[in-house]
């Protein structure tokens, strides 16, 4: 009987133990993730996440902010920390990242970074801005192109219009679109979409050396030349075919509309794509991703990376080490980026299994390295600090937003905030 007793005692702890040693069992800590991907697809990328940690023994706790851009994320982010309560991991942009790390509320990075051999693995202008004083602040999971113009094909041909290369091509077609009834281009009126336009335009018109010069070394020069000039004078064209979604500002409720064949295009980053897909349309039947006009060769990037937070608990900084490693492994940079419409950070990730437009991006992004041509998004935080991101939107979305505003102003009130935001 005592045998019988302590033979079941014996195998119900075994399985325990068993239980316990499987990977989603080990208990490996906790990490918080901070985040603003709350559309569809952006939902499905995250669970890739989630997944991959879990099954090292980590529990996740989401902590999604809604609202693209992440404004509000980072207004939640700064709360928390100021309450002595972060996160344990949050997605930050290049200024961000910066500001945190020279605040001293962010771990160094470094001793993962030197075993998954980030320096040779990572493209030096995006490592740089996941550095501060030289050291790794922060951990990248993809690349987005933002300057793509998502295209309904269904309405290009029922208006008989040409997929425009060109600025002026892009009017002939819009006139069409127009002419044929249906909306032209779909954008929320937030600051960050206004200035999506806004920067892709400027890319194309200036070309990466002076978009350069403009927005990341603010040379008076560049910012008030004739080309600045005609930037805003296009910028202010292209407004007169802007649709605004009708139930909010969101970006993905833009995007349905194209989705849906109730407007011919939105000018966005790729992580568009994956609401295409998740609708079941397919490209080049239902849907094109083409470069912005005039950006063929140009690629204007943007990175999302996670920043990990000192943290007292032992079981969550293994959790955190966990979770900076797991977001450079090369499985899950290519389920996580299937899942988010952009390519990995890592160049020997192979994109057999990824659609037309990841495999131009990475063309793109490769030859715009060579020629000079990759340039940071401003309204993504890769190319300015806080304040002069800030000082850019003020001056675009009242540019975009008052009827007949007067371009020579523009380039003026632009130069004046941007000298003064430094
Ligand atoms: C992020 C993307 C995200 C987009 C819209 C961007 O700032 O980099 O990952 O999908 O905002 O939410």
């Amino acid at each position: 009987m005592i045998n019988l007793r302590l033979s079941s005692i014996c195998c119900y702890l075994t399985g325990w133990l068993w239980l316990f040693s499987l990977p989603g069992w080990a208990d490996n800590g906790e990490v918080e993730v901070l985040h603003w991907w709350t559309s569809t697809g952006e939902t499905n990328a995250v669970h890739v996440l989630q997944q991959q940690v879990e099954q090292q023994g980590v529990h996740w706790k989401n902590f999604a902010v809604i609202g693209g851009g992440g404004e509000s994320a980072m207004n939640v982010l700064e709360a928390r920390v100021i309450s002595g309560n972060p996160p344990t991991a949050a997605q930050l942009k290049s200024s961000e990242i910066r500001d945190w790390a020279a605040l001293g509320f962010l771990n160094n990075l470094d001793p993962i970074a030197k075993t998954q051999h980030w320096d040779q693995l990572l493209p030096p202008t995006i490592a740089n801005l996941l550095k501060y004083q030289g050291h790794y602040v922060a951990v990248p999971a993809n690349i987005h192109r933002e300057n793509w113009l998502w295209v309904n094909t269904h309405i290009f041909k029922a208006a008989g219009a040409k997929i425009p290369t060109t600025w002026d091509e892009f009017f002939t077609a819009a006139q069409k679109i127009k002419a044929a009834g249906y909306p032209v281009l779909v954008n929320g009126n937030q600051d960050w979409q206004n200035t999506t336009i806004f920067e892709s335009i400027a890319l194309g018109i200036l070309g990466g050396k002076d978009y350069i010069r403009a927005f990341v070394q603010h040379d008076a020069t560049v910012l008030t030349s004739d080309k600045m000039l005609k930037v805003f004078e296009i910028f202010q064209k292209v407004h007169q075919f802007v649709e605004l979604p009708p139930q909010s500002d969101d970006w993905n409720q833009a995007t349905n509309l194209v989705i849906h064949d109730k407007a011919a295009m939105q000018i966005m980053g790729d992580w568009a794509k994956s609401e295409f897909f998740i609708a079941g349309k397919q490209l080049d039947q239902d849907f094109d991703c083409v470069p912005v006009p005039e950006t063929q060769h140009a690629f204007l990037f943007d990175t999302d990376s996670f920043s990990m937070f000192h943290l007292d608990n032992k079981a969550n900084q293994k959790a955190q080490k966990i979770l900076t490693r797991t977001i450079m492994d090369p499985e899950f940079q290519k389920r996580f980026n299937l899942a988010k419409g952009s390519i990995p950070i890592r160049n020997d990730i192979p994109l057999d299994a990824f659609d037309r437009c990841a495999v131009a991006s990475r063309r793109a992004f490769n030859q715009a390295r060579k020629t000079g041509q990759l340039a940071p998004s401003i309204a993504h935080g890769m190319a300015t600090t806080m304040p002069e991101q800030k000082a850019l939107f003020d001056v675009v979305n009242h540019f975009f937003n008052t009827p007949n505003a007067d371009p020579k102003q523009a380039i003026l009130r632009l130069n004046r905030a941007t000298q003064a935001a430094q």
